[in-house]
């Protein structure tokens, strides 16, 4: 009996010794590190670039990137994230040489914004936007718009502390999350007199609805959405402002649940205003798309039509 019980203590001694070693390693070597391609891509900066970037940066870039006290892309403290990932800030995307982007290339920035990778190979996890779908022209319009002289990009040197990600972050990062693939072939841009083609393109590779309208960010499938868990019917739970919770909503066409009963003119006005008819406005992290035209927005609203409807009450918090 005895022998048996040393035996499981040495056992147990053993796999203490592992699990500490393995904690340590985590935490210790951090996020892993991979070899950025080199990409040789100059990017023409014209004005209707700028004018489509611009666009596109408000709707993907702004919300995380803009801090009210500079009116730049200087970066702020992302409270909203809770501490389950760390202490995540946002960084200096300003044109300054040393404390924003100037020095990167259009390269360097074209490969992190699509698979997550910085020049140094540093990967950072889900709390920056990839856009591995996009259309190569909204993504070089994006970069246009950040080499331009618009005021939000302008050189200003405010630092802010680079992400402390915490040790769940860490561990994720060594199995779950993993940067995506650089595309192997040219993305078109969709074709906008296809009203199906188009929404799609907008709700899944553009504007990305389902990431946070489906199950949970960690069951979403980025690079095949559709096959995303409870793609579109709503229940992520998200940090508002202010410590407050409440889940996406459902915008499969189920007719009681979801949004099969709205008109075009309601999906609209709650999209590009966050107005809904004898509701409460809806709140932050759902931004108003306010520079979506309209036909932009019926485009989804024909997509989301198509979408499998789920039965999926979620409650109003
Ligand atoms: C959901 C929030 C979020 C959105 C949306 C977002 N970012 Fe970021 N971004 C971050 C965070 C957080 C970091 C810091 C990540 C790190 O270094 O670990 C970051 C880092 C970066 C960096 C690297 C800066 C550096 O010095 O290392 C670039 C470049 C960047 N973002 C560009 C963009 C662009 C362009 C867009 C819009 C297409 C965008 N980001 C949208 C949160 C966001
Ligand atoms: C960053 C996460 C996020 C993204 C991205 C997002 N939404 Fe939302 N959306 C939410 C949240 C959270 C709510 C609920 C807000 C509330 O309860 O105040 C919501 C609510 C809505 C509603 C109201 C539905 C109802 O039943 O009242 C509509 C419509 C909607 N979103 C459409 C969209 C579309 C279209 C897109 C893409 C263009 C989109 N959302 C992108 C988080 C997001």
């Amino acid at each position: 009996m005895k022998k048996v019980l040393k035996a499981f203590l040495y056992l147990l001694l053993f796999a203490v010794v592992v699990l500490a070693g393995a904690a340590g390693y985590v935490s210790f070597s951090g996020i892993p590190k991979y070899k950025p391609q080199k990409l040789d891509i100059a990017v023409e900066v014209t004005q209707p670039r700028i004018d489509r970037g611009l666009k596109l940066a408000s709707m993907l870039c702004h919300g995380c990137h803009f801090n009210s006290e500079t009116n730049k892309f200087t970066g702020r403290h992302m409270d909203e994230i809770g501490t389950d990932f760390g202490t995540i800030n946002s960084l200096n995307i300003t044109k300054d040489p040393e404390k924003g982007i100037g020095k990167w290339t259009d390269g360097e920035l074209i490969y992190f914004l699509r698979t997550g990778v910085k020049p140094d190979g540093q990967y950072v996890p889900p709390y920056m936007v990839k856009l591995p779908h996009l259309s190569d022209e909204d993504l070089l319009s994006i970069i246009a718009f950040l080499r331009s002289e618009h005021p939000w990009v302008d050189a200003n040197p405010t630092e802010l502390p680079p992400p402390q990600p915490s040790f769940m972050t860490k561990l994720l990062c060594q199995f779950a999350f993993k940067p995506f693939d650089y595309p192997t072939k040219p993305i078109a841009d969709p074709d906008t007199t296809n009203q199906l083609e188009w929404g799609r393109y907008l709700a899944l590779y553009q504007l990305e609805c389902y990431s946070c309208h489906s199950k949970d960010f960690t069951t979403n499938n980025y690079l095949e959405p559709e096959k995303s868990e409870g793609f579109f019917a709503g229940g992520n739970l998200m940090q508002g402002f202010e410590g407050m919770k409440f889940p996406s909503r459902n915008l499969t066409p189920d007719e009681t649940t979801g949004i099969g009963k709205w008109t075009e003119e309601q999906f609209i006005k709650a999209v590009k205003f966050g107005l809904r008819d004898g509701k409460p406005a809806l709140r932050y992290p759902m931004l108003p798309y306010s520079q979506l035209t309209d036909s932009e927005a019926k485009a989804i609203f024909t997509y989301l039509k198509t979408v499998p409807k789920i039965t999926h009450q979620v409650p109003e918090m």
